[in-house]
């Protein structure tokens, strides 16, 4: 039988337990979030407990990676609802670390990525990453997984946290795992609660510009522009839209492009308020 999910949330526990762990030479898989899961998170979860002897989940929201006139305050929480689900899916240990401990008053170093941070995500949200990627690494700390599991959701993310990996010699094979969507196609998301009925469905815009932007591609189309002003078109149809940006990006490098080659594959991305809800939606296309 499987045992209780067991919860910690101090830093020397974590360090105590997971030297104790590699000692009997288990394997651990990480997924980290910032809670209130969803069937995207768990996907990660199941995904961990595949390849890895035991599956440790981190709930923290993190602070440092919201800007002051963003959602932290709002950002939705339920620990009683995440505990049953990771219960249900028999994972491991749950990581619950205190803002206090994290962050104690006189923390002052930062973990940042110089490129890639600064386009798209990095230019609406420019101290974003950096709060990712020193909250990634601390967490990294922590957990010491063999493993550790991220959505494509957030493929900047990703790209970010692989650059972090590679040249501050992690020893952590990132997995980046497919997005999740409801049946009629809305990526998932902590935020989707926030949508009212309305803009519910207005919110199927993102991953419908994404599918016209697939179309036109699959059409023989290799200028971005032509495809992206396409997806402006529809996207600004929807009266409660406010978009931040459209772009395609080549996936290995996560640089912007101008023209769709042959043999590459690349990421169509998307950030677009729905009313006063920020959405992020992609597609990897690969020929
Ligand atoms: O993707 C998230 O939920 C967060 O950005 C992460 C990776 C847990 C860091 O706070």
């Amino acid at each position: 039988m499987h045992e209780k999910l067991k919860t910690i949330s101090s830093i020397d526990e974590i360090h105590s337990l997971i030297k104790v762990l590699k000692k009997e030479g288990k394997t651990i898989g990480f997924v980290p979030t910032m809670g209130y899961l969803h069937e995207g998170h768990l996907s990660l979860v199941r995904e961990s407990k595949k390849n890895n002897d035991l599956t440790f989940v981190s709930i923290f929201v993190n602070p440092k990676q919201f800007a002051p006139a963003e959602d932290l305050s709002t950002y939705p929480r339920d620990l009683d609802k995440d505990i049953k689900l990771l219960s249900e899916l028999e994972t491991d240990y749950l990581f619950y670390p205190d803002t206090k401990d994290f962050y104690p008053n006189d923390f002052q170093t930062y973990v940042s990525v110089n490129e890639i941070t600064k386009i798209l995500e990095g230019e609406f949200r420019p101290t974003h990453f950096r709060g990712v990627t020193t909250v990634v690494a601390m967490l990294f700390n922590c957990v010491s997984p063999n493993n550790a599991y991220f959505g494509q959701k957030d493929a900047q993310q990703a790209a970010v946290i692989k650059q972090i990996v590679r040249d501050l010699k992690f020893d952590i094979k990132i997995n980046i795992c497919p997005i999740v969507r409801e049946n009629d196609g809305l990526a998932m998301s902590s935020r989707n609660v926030f949508l009212n009925d309305k803009e519910r469905l207005d919110a199927l815009v993102l991953s419908r510009s994404l599918k016209l932007a697939e179309e036109i591609i699959n059409e023989g189309e290799k200028e971005t522009e032509k495809i992206l002003n396409e997806m402006k078109k529809l996207i600004n149809s929807v009266e409660s839209s406010q978009l931040d940006y459209v772009s395609i990006v080549e996936a290995e490098r996560f640089k912007i492009t101008d023209k769709i080659e042959n043999d590459k594959s690349y990421y169509i991305l998307i950030a677009c308020k729905i009313g006063k809800t920020r959405l992020i939606d992609n597609k990897l296309i690969s020929f």
